[in-house]
């Protein structure tokens, strides 16, 4: 009666109750990235499928990372996929789950075992080269069972900025921050190749009742090679590359948070989570908001402290020395090796240890540091993401009306419940979160 009677009152209904579905369905969303060599036995440290399951409880999303593409055809090829019906199988216990595979993430390495660029502008090139990809995909992602494709594409990266510094400041004010062209010349017609391959292979993979999205490897810059309405028309979601700003590999001399959530002083200015997310969102139709997603690491990022580096932790740190050794790879600290750090209580005042300094701003993430010794050793330095500050950023993600996270990675989340006893703290602090 209501709706014949009053039909702009049916009217409003419908279309609220549309909205309200379409946030409902579109936002919120937990993207989990899983790096499947972590299930190797020979690993470093080796993750079985009976530990993942417990974290497929909180995402909508499992990307596999990462396959590669084969330089002679530019056919896909995947490599440390778990063998077997597994992903069926994990389907019919989560069937809320969607299981996508990664193409590139710059695991795709090259001979000199640094992220292979040039094979993945060459495929853009030729229209050839590029059927020759889409066809492989559409049989690799039926092969194994998966519902879509996430292209990490490994463009060309922006050159780490000069050191810190009086130099730097006035180098800043003299040439502008953003003075990146010269890392590939034909920026601008892989830019609209790139679109275009998405667009043919948005046309495959939905006739294959499949996805399709995209995934920003940090530092590559969306300006230079992405045209940002186009990608959001043809994915079905865009995960941003909101972390390793600051990273031993490319700033070996100077220590500083990786992924602060906003500004930080006399900073790159694009380097944190908001400059990214405004970037985008200037380009993109407030309707398709929900289709970005901010990246959130579950891992730090180590330095070495030298003596030079001084004795406080105030970031930036000057004269690191490089990716720290400690833990399971250089550089590189997953959350429960951070947190068995931070556990051990020294057995007397004098043995250095490990000192957590927190961010009541919620504006810039967490540190720890260890300064380095009469003798120079033992300094350490790590930025990193703990349940508190991923919650934040999920949160931040929330107030956007942005879609919602991805997670890098599952493997680095403390999966045994080390830590605190729970599994996955990180995961659920951000899921409880959005
Ligand atoms: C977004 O657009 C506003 C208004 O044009 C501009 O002031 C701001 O700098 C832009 N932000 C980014 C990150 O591009």
């Amino acid at each position: 009666m209501l709706f014949t009677k009053k039909p702009y009152v049916g009217l409003l209904l419908c279309s609220l109750l549309a909205i309200f579905q379409t946030i409902s369905g579109e936002v919120g969303k937990m993207v989990c990235f899983y790096d499947t060599p972590r299930l190797a036995p020979n690993s470093p440290a080796p993750i079985t499928l009976a530990e993942l399951e417990p974290a497929l409880n909180f995402c909508n999303f499992l990307v596999y990372g990462y396959a590669g593409i084969d330089p002679e055809n530019f056919k896909i090829i995947s490599f440390d996929l778990p063998s077997g019906n597994h992903i069926n199988d994990l389907r019919k216990k989560f069937p809320h789950v969607r299981f996508l595979l990664s193409v590139g993430g710059d695991r795709d390495i090259n001979g000199e075992g640094v992220p292979d660029t040039g094979k993945y502008l060459s495929l853009l090139e030729q229209p050839e080269h590029r059927s020759n990809f889409r066809a492989s995909v559409i049989s690799e992602l039926n092969k194994f069972g998966f519902d879509g494709i996430d292209l990490a594409w490994q463009f060309p990266k922006n050159k780490p900025k000069l050191q810190q510094g009086i130099l730097k400041r006035a180098w800043g004010k003299f040439r502008g921050w953003f003075s990146s062209t010269s890392v590939d010349e034909k920026a601008a017609e892989h830019k609209e190749q790139f679109a275009a391959l998405m667009g043919e292979l948005r046309t495959d993979i939905h006739r294959a009742g499949k996805m399709l999205s995209l995934t920003m490897l940090p530092h590559v810059s969306a300006e230079l090679f992405i045209d940002i309405p186009v990608a959001l028309m043809y994915a079905d979601f865009v995960n941003l590359a909101t972390y390793d700003f600051q990273t031993p590999e490319r700033d070996p001399k100077v220590a500083d948070l990786p992924a602060p959530l906003q500004a930080m002083y006399e900073r790159d200015p694009s380097h944190n989570v908001q400059y990214q997310v405004q970037y985008w969102l200037n380009a993109t139709a407030e309707r398709d908001f929900n289709k970005l997603h901010i990246g959130v690491t579950s891992y730090g990022r180590s330095w070495v402290m030298t003596r030079n580096s001084g004795i406080t932790g105030y970031p930036p740190i000057p004269e690191a020395d490089g990716p720290a050794p400690a833990g399971s790879a250089a550089g590189i600290l997953s959350w429960p090796e951070i947190c068995e750090l931070l556990q051990q209580q020294p057995t007397d005042r004098e043995t250095p240890h490990l000192r957590k300094v927190g961010d009541p701003t919620k504006r810039y993430g967490v540190y720890a540091y260890r300064a380095a010794d009469d003798k120079g050793e033992n300094g350490l330095w790590v930025g990193y993401e703990d349940p508190t500050t991923a919650a934040n950023k999920a949160a931040f993600a929330r107030a956007h009306g942005l879609g919602g996270v991805a997670f890098h990675d599952l493997t680095m989340d403390d999966v045994r419940g080390q830590c605190a006893g729970e599994k996955y703290p990180i995961l659920r602090s951000i899921k409880y979160k959005l």
